[in-house]
């Protein structure tokens, strides 16, 4: 019988690029439509029948990710935590968790990465053809900030190169893989990149050179890598674009149109809201418009003001805006608070950390 699948989520790292969201809190925990990214993973691994799964965190955030995440058994499974002393890399994340993977295959799934076509086809292709690896590549516009594959004219892989100045190819490679245990062997023997990392796109470049079977799928459908504040925006996009309209909370001489998410205890007064939109529990939204493409987590507070392709975090608040927000990111209980009886202006952009306070 062959050892069953692992799964690995990766949520250590520093998320120098998500300041200042990131000074405060693990990126993998911002919440895209009331869920924190992480758990996206967490779903697809479960969904593909994966019971054993083990999280890297570093000693900086680990804690944070340990209580959102729990044991496991809210989803019935088992979280097993591995700490990585220091930042070294995603290959360096796996050699953390040798102990935990033993000889098992385990599908590695980023904790930034969003992916809507879930993993069960990537297991079904393991089970089927027990290659080295399998990964999952999409054509972008800029390589530059990803791992670039080069195909050779069979479609297999012909190499592998992390962040690339200059892209040899426009074929991202996706931050989910599923890995035999022969992985650890070609890491054991990586050098650091120019970066000072243990670069898994170099591990899998071992796996080439050394005539392994290297599998690569399209992604079907799509992925997004909530890298920087941008990408989380329209990450929120893309999870708000397959909602349905789901209304618990109270709803009072107002305008929901499309499909709109109110969680139980929101209370929507004397207000439009014009869905995709995500509107989280506890929250009080009161003569205001909510565009499109908006999240609000939980306890938010919008008053007298219009917010729109925005995300806004727990206990969040925003009122009297002179201006429309819009493309805005705003941290936990962070606030924007225009002044009384101040004339509505055009558009504003913000990425405000957890706590900020702006006065308008
Ligand atoms: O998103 C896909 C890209 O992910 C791939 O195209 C690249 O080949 C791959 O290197 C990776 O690039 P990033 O620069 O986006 O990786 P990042 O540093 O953001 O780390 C990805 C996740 O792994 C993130 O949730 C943090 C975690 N991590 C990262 C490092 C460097 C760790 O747990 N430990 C680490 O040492």
């Amino acid at each position: 019988m062959k050892t069953a699948m692992k799964g690995l989520i990766l949520s250590g790292g520093r998320g120098n690029r998500l300041r200042p969201l990131t000074y405060t809190r693990a990126k993998q925990l911002i919440a895209i439509a009331g869920k924190p990214a992480l758990f996206y993973g967490v779903e697809d691994l479960v969904a593909a029948g994966i019971r054993d799964i083990g999280v890297v965190i570093s000693p900086e955030t680990g804690d944070e990710v340990r209580h959102a995440l729990g044991d496991g058994s809210r989803w019935g499974v088992r979280f097993t935590y591995l700490i990585q002393r220091a930042p070294l890399g995603l290959a360096d994340a796996v050699r953390s968790a040798r102990a935990f993977l033993q000889n098992s295959p385990f599908v590695m799934y980023l904790g930034d990465n969003l992916l809507s076509g879930g993993i069960a086809h990537l297991i079904t292709e393991y089970r089927n053809n027990s290659p080295s690896a399998i990964i999952l590549v999409t054509p972008v516009e800029d390589p530059r900030q990803f791992g670039v594959v080069v195909l050779n004219g069979h479609g297999r892989v012909a190499r592998l190169v992390e962040k690339p100045v200059e892209p040899p190819s426009n074929l991202a490679l996706v931050g989910v893989y599923l890995f035999d245990p022969g992985i650890h062997d070609v890491i054991d023997s990586l050098l650091p990149s120019a970066r000072g990392e243990y670069e898994i796109t170099d591990a899998i470049q071992g796996l080439v050179d050394r005539g392994r079977a290297v599998m690569v799928h399209q992604v079907r459908g799509w992925w997004k890598d909530t890298g920087r504040p941008e990408d989380l925006l329209e990450a929120n996009r893309l999870v708000l674009s397959q909602v349905s309209r789901d209304v618990q909370g109270h709803v009072c001489d107002s305008e929901l149109v499309g499909e709109v998410v109110v969680e139980a205890g929101a209370r929507i007064t004397n207000s439009t809201v014009r869905g995709p939109a995500y509107i989280g529990a506890d929250s009080v939204v009161d003569e205001s418009y909510i565009g499109p493409y908006t999240s609000l987590g939980k306890g938010t507070t919008v008053y007298r003001s219009e917010v729109e392709y925005s995300i806004l975090l727990d206990g969040a608040e925003v009122r009297h805006l002179p201006y429309r927000l819009d493309a805005s990111l705003l941290g936990v209980n962070a606030t924007a608070d225009g002044q009384r009886n101040g004339v509505r202006r055009h558009a504003l952009r913000l990425v405000l950390g957890d706590l900020s306070q702006v006065l308008l």
